[in-house]
Parts: C-alpha cells; structure tokens; sequence
C-alpha cells in the first residue's frame, strides 16, 4: 500500500520537488526532504555501486538468488526523535536497474535490528531494500555480551528505554516510512508494493509491524518469530536450572547420545523413516527409557545417566511450576546445544552450564537492569520471579503477542510465518500457540495469515527437513495475484554432490504432509492431511 498523506507529517507532499523526478542520482542534496511525524533527519550519506560482488546469497532473506555483480545507491539515512537523544540509522539500497516497483524491508535476529547481510540478495531480485540498526550498533551480535549491554542501559541500573523501544517496536514504523521517500524521491514514483522478510527478532519485527503498525506493508513474511518475547527468552533458561536443581551438567554428547535415540524412536511415528520427526506431537519418548544404555562420547563408551535424562525431560516439558506449564519446551528433535550447553574439561569431565547468550543479557541487563547476578547460582524460586518480573515490567513493550490483526486485515495485508520443528532456540509451540489465539479471534483469520511448520528445520534454517526457499515469491503471489497459498514448497539442502534435494510441501497448519506412496524425494508424494493416520508405511534408509 502506498502511504496516504494522513501517515505522514502534512507538509510532506506540497516539499516534493517534482523537479527531481526520475534523477536516479546517488546524491544525497539531490533527495526531496525526508519528513516523517516526530523524527528529525540529521544526516544522508550515498555511495554508488556497480558491479560490486562482496555479499552472499542467505536462506534468512527469504529469497532464493544464485550471486551475481550488483548495480545499486546505498543510502544512509540518519535520523532522531527530537528530545529523545537517539541517533538512528536506515541503510536503503536501490538497484540503479530493473528496479521491480517493490519496496522490502528486512528483520534483524538476536539484538540485531537488521543484518546487513540481506540487503544484497534483495537488490538482485530487484528489490529497494532497507534496514534499521534502530539506533544501536548493526554489529552487536550475540557474541560480543559487552556490546549489548553498552546500549540497554544508561548506567548501572538505568535502562535505556528509548532504544530498547526503538528496538521492540518504534524504530520498525519509522524504517518504512523514511525508505519509502527516499525510493519515491530517487525513482520519481513511489513503490507499488511494500514488504517485510526476516527470521527471529526479524520474525517479531515482522508481526509488531502487523499488530502496532498495521498499514505500512501489504505483505508480511514472520519467520520462526521471537514472540512472547518476555516469557520465552527466560523460559531459555530452563535447562540450567534444572541442571542446577539435580546437580548434574551433562557433557553435550550425552544429551545428543539422548536426542538421537528419540529421534530413532520417532522417527517413523509420520510413516516414512527420513531422521525427520514430523509427528511431533505424537513423539511421547521418556528419556528416562534409556538410562544405562551406552553411548560413545568422544570415542569413549558412557552410560546414560538418571540425570541427564531428568534435564532432557525437563527440557522438552518446558518451565513447570506446581503442575502448571509456564512455558512450551522444545519438540524432541530439537537440537539441545543452543539451550542447554555446557563446557567441560578435557575427557568431557566436570562440565559448567552455558547458558544462551541472549538469554542472558535479556536477564541480567534488561529485566535486573544490569545487576550483577550470577545465573548459574539461581535457585528455582528466584528463577520463577525473575519470569514474572520479566513479563509484568516487560510483555506490553517487547512480547508482540497481540492476537487481534483486524486493522492489518483491513488494510488489506498478508502474512505469512512458518516455523521449523527442529528450531532449538525459540519453541515452535510458541508460534502454534499464537496463530491459534489469532483464529480464536477470527475464524476468518487464513484469509490473510497463514501459518506452516518445517519438520526437521532448525533456527530459521537447517537441520535435515525440507525448508522452503523463496516464501517471499509466495507472498508477492499472494498479494498481487490473490493466490493464497495453501502450502509452501520446500526442499532439504543435500550434505553433498552424490545426494540429492528432497522435496516436501509444508501444509497449512493444522495440516500435516502425509506419505502416500511414491519417491520419498518427490513433493506429490505427499499429500495435506488431518493426521498421519492416512501414511502408507514405507521405509526408507
Ligand atoms: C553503505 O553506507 C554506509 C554509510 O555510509 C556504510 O557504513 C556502509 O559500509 C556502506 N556499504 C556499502 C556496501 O557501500
Ligand atoms: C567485557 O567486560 C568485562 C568487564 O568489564 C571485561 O572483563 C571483559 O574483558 C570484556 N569482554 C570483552 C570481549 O571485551
Ligand atoms: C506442542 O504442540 C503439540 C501440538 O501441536 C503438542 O502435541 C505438544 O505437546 C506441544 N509441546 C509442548 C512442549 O507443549
């Protein structure tokens, strides 16, 4: 959709120069003023590329592209909210050619507003492309914890509340609406289409944009989204308490050795052995049933412990308190690395708990305000109000869990999120969880949100299922055509030359793809089915 002049500060249109139509020059004096209500611009810098070759194709954009030389401006807009002291930073590059009429933007993941990484891909599908840094660093990765912190707080014990809204949910409706004027200053229309892709925070960013900001896209691709923010990213700490509470660190090959025999266990569970679990939800492994087997940790032969099959157990129930779910566990296939690793001494002896990164400085520096508490200490009572604390200081902010898209239905948007059963970071129930409370609101809801699971996906991609590779092509169909789609293509990304891709359509959720006969590689040997009932057994190595 197009901005309407009531989006806009009023001034807007009457400041268009018309005279700097069709310009397509990278020169930031020559881009028609950027006004937006309540933000300031202070800076704009431009760099023309051609032919420029440094970037990698990424399943994370959402789009499949082979790499090729890219002809593009790259602008950079700099802008604050007056009186707010924030300096915040839009990265918009525009293909010089074969400009598609489409603006995208794209998501970030962990404390990343944006990856800079995806803004290649989508030029060379023709795309105007635009991230945020929502007023923190581009870099601050997960892995550098003292780069996050440097921008929660003000000081010890101060949050900055201003980025961390920016962050949550401010910074996603400004990066529309300055991308758009600077793509309708430097092609002299506007663009026809909008859209968003991104995985992750780029998943939430995705759906705060359908629930707070319900006009600025016409389409929405929320990938394995980092919703119920408040509540899951502590419910990632789960494994270590447990491993506190039981005294017991398991080395990470025992939790494999464990993980793998629920999957042999499962496996087969959907009718077709592939290492893939895709009936999750009738995978009823105890680990417990495999105590005292054998498996080998680093070419030694160990035994399956009692606790470590109470921590793996605990892990796929998620946070329990008095009987009572706080939060969904992983699915069984799930790797346990990302969530419950540890490190452990030569010989995978006396191992320590590494908890997740993100979910660590989300504990530490935002919910404790940048107290120095030590995690690994925490017992489950402190651990159970730190969870409440975090989401009554915290949900209305950053949770974007708001069930009711209305307005984005009326506005006439699509959305898309699919999520991987394998996702060993955010529990896909998670996801499940919130297109359910959207059809509970509105039985009608498929007809502009669909929601698709991944078997044997892991985090936004990997893993051994089939993921599909170019959601955003569905989504424009979508969109412009009307062809709402009622399952994804998807394929699995072969190890090696010998082998080849398997394909699988991803059936509308509840729907399962049901093995009916045929080559396990083939998508039409699969149909979408209520349950697995209907599976013809066929095995396969
Ligand atoms: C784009 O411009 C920004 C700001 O000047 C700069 O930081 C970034 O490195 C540029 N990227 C490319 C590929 O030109
Ligand atoms: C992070 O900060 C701590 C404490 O100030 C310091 O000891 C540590 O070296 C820093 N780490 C990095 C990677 O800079
Ligand atoms: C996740 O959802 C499935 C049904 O979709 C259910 O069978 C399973 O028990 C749930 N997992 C957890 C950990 O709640």
């Amino acid at each position: 959709m197009l901005f309407k002049p009531t989006h806009l500060a009023t001034t807007f249109l009457s400041l268009l120069p018309a005279v700097n139509a069709r310009l397509r020059t990278c020169v930031p004096r020559d881009l028609p003023t950027i006004e937006v209500f309540g933000l300031q611009v202070v800076d704009i810098a431009a760099k023309e590329h051609r032919g420029y070759e440094d970037w990698r194709p990424s399943p994370m954009t959402g789009i499949s592209v082979p790499k090729r030389p890219i002809d593009f401006c790259n602008f950079t807009i700099t802008y604050t909210h007056p009186g707010q002291g924030d300096r915040v930073n839009v990265y918009v590059w525009l293909p010089l050619e074969d400009w598609n009429g489409r603006f995208l933007g794209q998501g970030g993941g962990g404390w990343t507003a944006g990856w800079e990484m995806s803004l290649a891909p989508s030029v060379a599908v023709g795309y105007a492309v635009a991230i945020t840094d929502a007023g923190h660093e581009l870099s601050s990765s997960l892995a550098d914890m003292n780069k996050t912190r440097s921008w929660m707080l003000t000081s010890p014990g101060n949050i900055n509340w201003v980025l961390l809204q920016n962050f949550a949910s401010r910074a996603l409706d400004d990066l529309p609406k300055v991308a758009q004027q600077v793509v309708k200053g430097f092609y002299g229309e506007p663009a026809k289409y909008s859209y968003w892709s991104g995985c992750s925070t780029g998943g939430r960013q995705g759906l705060m944009s359908a629930q707070r900001y319900p006009k600025n896209y016409d389409g929405i691709v929320a990938t394995a989204p980092a919703i119920h923010w408040a509540t899951f990213v502590v419910a990632e700490l789960w494994a270590h308490i447990v491993m506190r509470k039981v005294g017991y660190y398991p080395p990470n090959c025992e939790l494999e050795a464990i993980r793998q025999a629920a999957i042999k266990a499962c496996d087969e569970l959907d009718g077709v052995k592939d290492g893939v679990v895709a009936a999750a939800g009738l995978c009823t492994f105890d680990a417990k049933s495999i105590v005292g087997q054998t498996f080998d940790c680093g070419g030694e032969v160990r035994k399956i412990s009692t606790k470590a099959a109470e921590v793996t157990n605990a892990i796929w129930e998620g946070p329990i308190r008095n009987g009572r779910q706080a939060w969904y566990g992983l699915p069984h296939e799930a790797p346990l690395t990302g969530l419950a690793l540890t490190e452990c001494d030569a010989g995978n002896e006396n191992c320590k708990g590494k908890p997740f990164i993100a979910s660590v400085s989300w504990i530490r520096d935002v919910v404790m305000s940048g107290q120095d508490i030590d995690l690994s200490a925490l017992d489950e009572d402190e651990y159970w109000n730190i969870l409440h604390r975090s989401v009554r200081e915290f949900a209305s902010i950053i949770s974007t869990d708001d069930p009711d898209l209305s307005e984005f239905k009326s506005a006439g948007g699509k959305m898309i999120t699919w999520h991987g059963l394998a996702d060993q970071l955010i529990p896909v129930n998670g996801s499940s969880d919130y297109y359910e409370k959207v059809l509970a609101l509105d039985p009608d809801a498929r007809s502009f949100y669909r929601y698709f699971e991944a078997p044997g996906v892991t985090h936004c991609a990997g893993g051994p299922g089939a993921a599909p590779n170019a959601v955003l092509d569905t989504l424009v169909k979508w969109v412009e055509h009307g062809i709402a789609p009622e399952t994804l293509d998807a394929a699995t990304v072969p190890v090696d030359e010998a082998e080849a891709a398997r394909h699988r359509p991803l059936c509308l959720y509840p729907l399962v793809a049901a093995y009916v006969g045929g080559d396990l590689a083939e998508a039409g040997s699969f149909e979408c089915a209520e349950s697995f009932d209907v599976v013809k057994r066929h095995t396969e190595l």
